[in-house]
């Protein structure tokens, strides 16, 4: 019950950024990626969360460069990510910008790896 309303709701989400996405300007050049930023203010008390950085402070947290370097990964398997239960990840409330501006930044990390 409570699992196919989390269905429904990643959908809607998935339907409404994708709208956003394509309303998003580009970031002035040194602007901060807010991806980055919201990773760092939320995420990385457990994640590592920077390019090159593979020892999470959690040793049960992959980095972030790891999760964007498994195979098939994408913005959809993140977002769905984002919005399961897990079991050592407490379930983070987050908006649709900031599941956008995070799941861009992890795919950021993508083939860093080397
Ligand atoms: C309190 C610690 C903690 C915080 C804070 C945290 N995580 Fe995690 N996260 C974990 C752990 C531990 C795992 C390993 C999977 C598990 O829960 O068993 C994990 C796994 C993940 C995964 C992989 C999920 C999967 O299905 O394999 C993603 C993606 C992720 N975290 C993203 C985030 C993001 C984005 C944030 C910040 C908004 C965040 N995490 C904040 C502890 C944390």
């Amino acid at each position: 019950m409570i699992k196919s309303l989390n269905i429904v709701l990643a959908a809607i989400v998935l339907t409404a950024t994708a709208t956003s996405a394509t309303a998003q300007r580009p970031r002035p050049p040194g602007a901060p990626d807010p991806g980055r930023v919201l990773a760092q203010s939320m995420c990385a008390e457990c994640h590592a969360v920077q390019s090159g950085q593979y020892v999470s402070p959690n040793a049960y947290a992959p980095s972030f460069e790891r999760i964007a370097n498994v195979p098939g990964m994408s913005v959809p398997a993140l977002w769905s990510a984002l919005h399961s239960s897990h079991r050592r990840m407490p379930n983070i409330i987050l908006r649709p910008d900031e599941t956008g501006a995070i799941v861009n930044y992890i795919l950021t990390l993508q083939d860093a790896e080397d």
